[in-house]
């Protein structure tokens, strides 16, 4: 007999099927067990009922714990009060993979036993529905920018410099040179966008960072658009569209995955654009009145994105931040040079900025300036000064943190649950 998965015995009723799976539940009642079996689809009860039923490659009912590997061989039969609508009427289970003395137990474990079991912890059904709701997010961009004419294309993770400053560069040694694992494409999706016109990457980044925030991880996945002819406004409107596609689509396909992880759904339902936008300034006036000065050209900490996002009840962009807080490559702007045509867009419900993007300087003497002043070496970057040389063009692209956008979107405590192997500070591990 060949095998089915457990999502579709609904259509299957009737019939004598046989599934594979881990055992995440078994119960005995006098001479009937009931197994709970999960095989990643869906999640089903097979009863075992009197003598009838085949044991193969076991002997005892106690050798089935949790996690046990089986197969299962039986009836589908529709029963109304299962979630899934049917249950199984088993006539062969066979043992596949023993587990005895599994770990993790129904209980509360605390946050390091979990991480330093997340190869098994991936299994429990909120981990799964994390995972799942992540994959729909990747779908979702993926979607959204190929069908609207981007181009995908990678940049290389090994990379001769910075992109975003040196401060949180790991380094390598490449062959006797100093190498670095990539922080950010975008220099070489500006290339690549004066090739291909609209493009975006979507790879993993990695961040030196020595945060140990709710937030930071120091391997993380971004997607990054460049588009050559694009300016700050336009740019704004990509963003803002990306976010809306992105959160539709994951209402539309993972509302039952939302739900059981405990999502409140109403704030996802207002995010639609245009999304709300102030500038840097104003946003410090905000937080004046708020009580919480900062000087003009200090960054926006935590607290302070949290309680700016807080009066606004969709994600809103924060523009035209002091031109020294931020990176070497942004396109001053034309009426005010202290600060730069760049936006972060936070999020809502205090989750902080999920997207950095700027207009790029596209001026050959004016970047030359730039990189003397961060002092970053014309040789390492000469090959990035060629794209003035030839053709430059005003452009403008965007980062947008996946692992940030999953917290947020399930509505998660901290970034660590939002990929399977979380890299933070203090864990490489498993
Ligand atoms: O704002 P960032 O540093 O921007 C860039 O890297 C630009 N080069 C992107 C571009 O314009 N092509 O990072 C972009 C986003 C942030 O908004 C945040 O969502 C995410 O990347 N991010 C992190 N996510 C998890 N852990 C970290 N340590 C992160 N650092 C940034
Ligand atoms: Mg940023």
């Amino acid at each position: 007999m060949s095998n089915t998965y457990i999502k579709s015995l609904p259509e299957q009723i009737g019939q004598t099927v046989r599934i594979q799976g881990w055992v995440t539940h078994f119960r005995s009642s006098g001479k009937i067990h009931f197994i709970i079996l999960r095989d990643g689809t869906g999640v089903v009860q097979c009863v075992v009922a009197g003598t009838g039923v085949s044991q193969v490659g076991f002997s005892q009912w106690e050798e089935i714990g949790t996690e046990t590997a089986i197969s299962v061989e039986g009836l589908v039969r529709a029963d109304p009060r299962s979630p899934m609508g049917v249950e199984i009427s088993a006539t062969e289970i066979g043992l596949q993979g023993q587990s005895l003395d599994y770990p993790i137990a129904p209980k509360e474990h605390g946050t390091d036993f979990l991480m330093a079991h997340r190869h098994l912890w991936i299994r429990s059904p909120r981990q799964a529905s994390i995972l799942r709701i992540r994959a729909t997010i990747v779908r979702a961009i993926r979607g959204f920018l190929d069908s609207h004419g981007f181009i995908v294309a990678d940049p290389p993770i090994l990379t001769p410099a910075a992109a975003e400053g040196t401060t949180t560069l790991f380094g390598i040694d490449y062959f006797g040179d100093p190498a670095y694992l990539s922080q950010s494409g975008q220099l070489y999706m500006e290339a690549l966008a004066m090739a291909l016109g609209r493009v975006y990457s979507f790879g993993p980044t990695f961040r030196a960072e020595k945060s140990k925030t709710r937030r930071h991880l120091t391997e993380f996945w971004m997607v990054e658009p460049e588009m050559a002819f694009v300016e700050f406004e336009e740019n704004l409107r990509w963003q803002e569209q990306l976010v809306e596609f992105v959160v539709a689509q994951v209402l539309g396909e993972c509302g039952d995955d939302l739900l059981s992880i405990g999502r409140d759904l109403a704030p996802l339902r207002r995010v639609k654009a245009p999304f709300p936008r102030i500038t840097y300034d104003q946003a410090l006036g905000r937080l004046a009145d708020l009580n919480m000065e900062i000087p003009w050209g200090e960054d926006l900490g935590a607290p302070h994105e949290t309680a700016l996002a807080e009066q606004f009840d969709r994600p809103v962009f924060i523009t035209h931040f002091p031109t020294k807080l931020k990176a070497f490559y942004m396109q001053p702007d034309a009426l005010r040079p202290e600060v730069v045509l760049a936006a972060d867009l936070l999020a809502p419900e205090g989750y902080g900025e999920i997207v950095g993007g700027s207009q790029r300087i596209h001026e050959l003497s004016l970047l030359e300036d730039r990189l003397t002043e961060h002092q970053l070496s014309p040789e390492v970057y000469s090959w990035y000064l060629d794209l003035r040389r030839y053709g430059s063009v005003p452009h403008s692209g965007f980062g947008m943190g996946l692992e940030r956008v999953v917290a947020w979107i399930a509505g998660l405590d901290h970034v660590r649950e939002t990929t399977a192997f979380a890299r933070t500070l203090n864990r490489v591990w498993p």
